[in-house]
């Protein structure tokens, strides 16, 4: 039997065992993964012990992302640049340590809005955290040619373009609206409209209607940003693919086969969010 897990702290709320769960049973291997609470202060000995411990490797989620970055073999250059790990792997006996939070949100932005094209068009992000480091990242990758980077703590914006060059521009958290007017992709990346915290507040008149917008929020699954824009006739494309389309990479390194992010796999997640959830 093949093990893995994700480890967290705390991590009863996580989704991950559902989606991994499903992907084995749907794949008839003999695998398990399950969730395992690891406290700060025993994360060194947990990743140290990870392969006599039986595990062929783990998913690593808030704390622990950047910590567990200094305790693998960096797998690629993508994941050097961004100094965090979510998906720790064993190879040849050495522990390998990438990071696909970036394609997770690539891919679900390319299934659910295929037409995009985010070579050479401008896109606004709100928020500098550890998640808009990977979706910057990734939207630089893609060759964008401007990330204007809004964050209620404006040095953190600024350290990112300081990190990742001159298409990053910082921009007032105050006055992220203003800057809508030629982009072609909004994406938010701050915890602000997750179930319990506050609501984003933005104007969204100056967006084009082809604009697209994304949340990486996905509790509720349409956060109010996304049925603000929607209303007013912009495509959204929710945060919960972004979850599903992360954990892709990870299963395969593990298990050995790259599993589907199936429709009936999205409603399971989905129902478990939200029960009154209707495909
Ligand atoms: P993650 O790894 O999920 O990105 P994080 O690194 O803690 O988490 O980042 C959280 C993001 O949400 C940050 O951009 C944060 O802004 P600050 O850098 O100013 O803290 C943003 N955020 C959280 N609460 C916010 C609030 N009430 N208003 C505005 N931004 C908020």
């Amino acid at each position: 039997m093949i093990k893995a897990c994700v480890i967290g702290w705390p991590i009863s709320h996580s989704r991950s065992p559902l989606i991994h769960g499903y992907w084995l049973k749907q794949n008839g291997i003999d695998g398990s993964y399950v969730r395992q609470p690891v406290e700060p202060s025993e994360l060194d000995a947990f990743i140290a012990n990870l392969a006599s411990a039986g595990l062929a490797g783990c998913n690593v989620t808030i704390p622990h992302k950047e910590a567990v970055f200094d305790l693998v073999t960096r797998a690629d250059e993508s994941t050097e640049r961004l100094g965090a790990v979510n998906t720790v792997y064993l190879r040849e006996g050495k522990l390998l340590g990438t990071n696909t939070d970036g394609e997770g949100f690539l891919n679900n932005l390319r299934s659910a809005a295929p037409r995009l094209a985010l070579a050479n068009g401008r896109a606004v992000v709100l928020g500098a955290g550890g998640a808009s480091l990977a979706v910057v990242n990734t939207l630089l990758e893609q060759g964008a040619s401007e990330v204007a980077v809004a964050n209620r703590t404006r040095e953190k914006a600024e350290q990112l373009r300081r990190r990742f060059g001159k298409r990053v521009m910082a921009i007032d958290w105050a006055r992220a609206g203003d800057h809508l007017g030629e982009c072609s992709l909004l994406a938010n990346t701050t915890s602000l409209g997750m179930k319990g915290q506050p609501e984003l507040a933005i104007d969204l008149s100056r967006l084009p209607g082809t604009a697209i917008v994304t949340d990486i929020v996905y509790t509720p699954l349409r956060t109010k940003l996304l049925s603000d824009a929607a209303a007013r006739g912009n495509l959204v494309v929710e945060g919960l693919g972004m979850l599903l389309h992360q954990a892709v990479r990870g299963f395969a390194l593990w298990f050995g086969v790259t599993p589907q992010v199936t429709g009936e796999l999205h409603d399971l997640v989905a129902r478990d969010i939200d029960p009154d959830f209707k495909p």
